[in-house]
């Protein structure tokens, strides 16, 4: 017989249905009456389906009264009208098998509330958790959301490797990956010191783990015009904040012939579109989310959706920082890059939406951005929202070759080694434009979870990669 889903059986339309249920035990209620009352649940809805066992089951007293919460059970039943409020349908049952058992005294996730920060230690088993589950069957919608924006306006999904040789954003905040033994590292001498032989590594040369998969999406994009990766990165920088992950998934489009008034209208269009199919399509997840997590959830999103994002130049927000008479603890000086507590101060404070700032100072932004004509300032686009922050980071390139090598050469990267990625300037070459959306930062913003730990199925981030 064919499974079916507690979604599907809490629907009023399988009255009258016969169907088998499997699925862990929530919770056991055995009642005077001689029967017992299971709610289970499969992770396929928030809200577990309420299994009624008769007392005359064969195996009642031996197999199900051991039956207890983190217990697998196989139901077979009829669905019933249910007498109780808030559910439609419960399923009485005429056998029921217990697949395995959960021993109450040591399975962690009894009943009563429990800490995310315990959570965090029994990561194998928080997905069984309310809370859990639905950041899950989030996380899945917004990526459905994500290829679906894409695919209907014809980008290509293109995929970037996972191992690479060039720091996308030269800031040197890489993994490196290595089959050297580490006890007898090769050396040979270098300028004035030694230095690790990598000719002896597994590619002849030093790599890691990407941080970006831009540099190869603009490759695609300047032969297929809208392209996008989507797949994790990775960044060794020793942040341990709410915000900051170690191993993050990042959505990145890439679009030739476009600038970046373009790329701006891009990414408000991409969030809005999110927004809008987690609110229609996780409604009863979000409903959790806004009575449990954060009780604005519904209504920022809401608003979010229907009005236009603020846009204005770093500059600008320089100003407003300043005029603003607020104190921060990094005073707020043009040139510096905004912090946090900036960012939301013009986010929650000032706008009370979300918050486009462009053209920012070119020494705090990475290389491949273009230079203005004042020659101080980049065509960068960071999009801000409340709370979280940063969501989205991207910029117009620099297609003019000699500006390009120029810029590298100032960052101090050698342009010898981005050959193929100045090609792209060498040969048809065009304006174009991309950004990079953090997938943890948009789980986060959407269900009002406060630690971005507890949006990723297993977070890695400094002194810890457990499970
Ligand atoms: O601003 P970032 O560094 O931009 C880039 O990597 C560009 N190459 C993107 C592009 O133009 N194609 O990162 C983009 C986004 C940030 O806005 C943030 O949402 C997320 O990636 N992000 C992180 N999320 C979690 N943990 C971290 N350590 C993150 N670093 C960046
Ligand atoms: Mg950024």
């Amino acid at each position: 017989m064919k499974r079916t889903r507690v979604v599907e059986a809490l629907d009023a339309k399988m009255i009258g249905e016969k169907i088998k249920l499997c699925g862990w035990v929530r919770t056991r209620r055995d009642s005077k009456g001689g029967f017992s009352f299971f709610e289970l649940n499969d992770g396929s809805s928030m809200k577990s389906v309420q299994v009624l066992a008769p007392a005359e089951l064969s195996n009642y007293e031996s197999e199900l009264l051991k039956a207890s919460i983190g217990s697998s059970i196989e139901v077979h039943g009829e669905v019933v009208e249910s007498p109780g409020k808030g559910q439609a349908t419960e399923v009485k049952a005429t056998e029921i098998r217990v697949l395995g058992y959960a021993d109450p005294a040591t399975f962690p996730l009894q009943k009563k509330g429990t800490s995310f920060e315990y959570l965090r230690t029994i990561a194998h088993l928080r997905p069984r958790t309310n809370t859990f589950g639905a950041v899950a069957r989030v996380r899945n919608e917004i990526c459905k959301s994500i290829h679906n924006f894409f695919q209907s306006r014809g980008f290509i999904y293109v995929h970037s490797p996972i191992i690479t040789a060039s720091d996308c954003e030269g800031a040197g905040q890489m993994f490196h990956v290595t089959t050297l033994d580490l006890l007898k590292i090769p050396t040979k001498n270098g300028e004035g010191a030694q230095e690790v032989d990598y000719e002896q590594d597994f590619f002849g040369k030093a790599t890691s783990l990407t941080v970006s998969g831009q540099l190869e999406a603009e490759v695609y994009a300047t032969a297929l015009s809208d392209v996008y990766t989507f797949g994790p990165t990775f960044r060794a920088e020793n942040s341990n904040t709410s915000r900051h992950l170690a191993e993050f998934w990042m959505v990145e489009p890439e679009m030739a012939f476009c600038d970046l008034e373009g790329n701006m209208d891009c990414a408000e269009a991409f969030l809005k579109t999110i927004f809008t199919d987690v609110m229609n399509n996780c409604a009863e997840d979000m409903a959790f989310f806004n009575e449990r997590i954060d009780k604005t959830v519904l209504e920022t999103l809401t608003g979010i959706v229907n009005s236009k994002f603020e846009r204005l130049s770093y500059t600008e927000a320089v100003d407003v920082l300043k005029k603003s008479g607020a104190t921060f603890e990094f005073p707020v000086e043009w040139g510096i890059d905004l912090q946090s507590e900036h960012e939301r101060y013009l986010t929650e404070q000032v706008y009370k939406k979300p918050v486009i700032l462009y053209d920012y100072p070119k020494d705090i932004k990475a290389f491949y951005m273009r230079m203005n004509e004042d020659g101080k300032t980049v065509r960068a686009m960071d999009v801000l929202v409340p709370k979280v922050g940063e969501i989205i980071g991207g910029s117009q390139r620099e297609e003019r070759l000699e500006k390009l090598e120029q810029r590298m050469i100032d960052c101090g990267l050698p342009p010898e080694e981005y050959w193929w990625y100045l090609d792209l300037r060498r040969f048809g070459t065009v304006p174009h434009a991309g950004f990079g959306l953090g997938l943890e930062r948009t789980v986060q913003f959407v269900t009002g979870m406060g630690n971005i730990r507890d949006v990723i199925p297993f977070p890695r981030v400094p002194k810890s990669a457990e499970f």
